[in-house]
């Protein structure tokens, strides 16, 4: 993808409220977490797409480099369904902890998968997402299916503009969220002999979501595109108890019902996409 010769800034989107710039700050600075493994066997679910079996994806030096999901629908859907499970009962409550998103995340519809075998060249150039033009209040969040360290694994700036580069030293079962449109981050050659399987995908608080923004004609929210979106039900924001209860969960807007709830964001010319109120996709 060709670099964009435009400078934005990378401190803050630029339509959020002020009151949620600390907050924001938090979810800029690289952390790294757990998740249930057994809930999500993201490593069993690549392995059967890719027709091998989990405990050898680290020794697999023959797959093609490149961010291809496995090559068969059938495993390309089920990896999307626990995606988007994932992203709606892990990554969404997560951000909505630290950054009240009122009822909506934005985040990207298919992850983008990447394999790294041994003794092979590095990944793409070093660079940070804005310099595709990705808007400033995304998030990136990156999983490892294997143990990565040293040459397999990616370096990741530690703060906007620092050069500073420490590498994400992760198992499986561990994610990392870090501010990838800001912060620069990179591979080097893979000198070992551990192929490096790992997806990777970005996320967008609500409230810093900014549809004027000039990647939207490209990475917009909609039916196939790069965006999709997660709510919470309005029943779970009234405060309710009893309702919280009842509906625990954030939820992926399939894309039948997101047709259907945003009408005016179907046609998906730039005017209709300008329609949309800035920082507000309550459906
Ligand atoms: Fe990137």
């Amino acid at each position: 993808m060709k670099k964009s010769k435009r400078a934005r800034s990378t401190v803050a989107p630029r339509n959020m409220d002020c009151s949620l710039r600390d907050a924001f700050h938090t979810l800029k600075t690289k952390t790294i977490f757990t998740y249930d493994t057994a809930r999500y066997p993201f490593r069993e679910t690549v392995a059967a797409g890719l027709g091998v079996d989990p405990g050898t994806l680290a020794t697999l030096n023959h797959l093609p480099s490149g961010k291809d999901l496995p090559d068969s629908t059938e495993a390309t859907l089920a990896l999307k369904a626990l995606y988007d499970d994932f992203v709606c009962n892990v990554i969404a409550p997560q951000i909505d902890a630290i950054l009240p998103c009122g009822g909506t995340v934005v985040y990207q519809s298919l992850p983008c998968m990447r394999i790294h075998p041994g003794n092979s060249a590095a990944l793409g150039p070093r660079h940070k997402d804005s310099d595709y033009e990705h808007q400033e209040g995304q998030i990136n969040f990156w999983l490892p299916l294997v143990t990565v360290s040293g040459p397999n694994t990616l370096y990741v700036e530690t703060g906007e503009g620092t050069g500073v580069f420490e590498p994400l030293e992760m198992i499986y079962g561990q994610v990392a969220r870090f501010y990838g449109n800001g912060c620069e981050h990179y591979t080097v050659a893979n000198t070992s002999c551990v192929t490096r399987v790992s997806f990777d995908f970005r996320v967008v608080p609500g409230p810093c979501y900014d549809s004027e923004h000039p990647s939207c004609k490209k990475f917009f929210v909609g039916p196939t595109s790069y965006y999709a979106l997660a709510t919470v039900p309005s029943e779970t924001q009234s405060g309710d108890k009893e309702m919280r209860e009842r509906y625990p969960s954030w939820r992926f807007v399939p894309r039948t019902a997101f047709e259907v709830k945003n009408r005016s964001t179907m046609g998906l010319t730039r005017k209709s996409r300008r329609e949309l109120p800035a920082g507000n996709l309550k459906t």
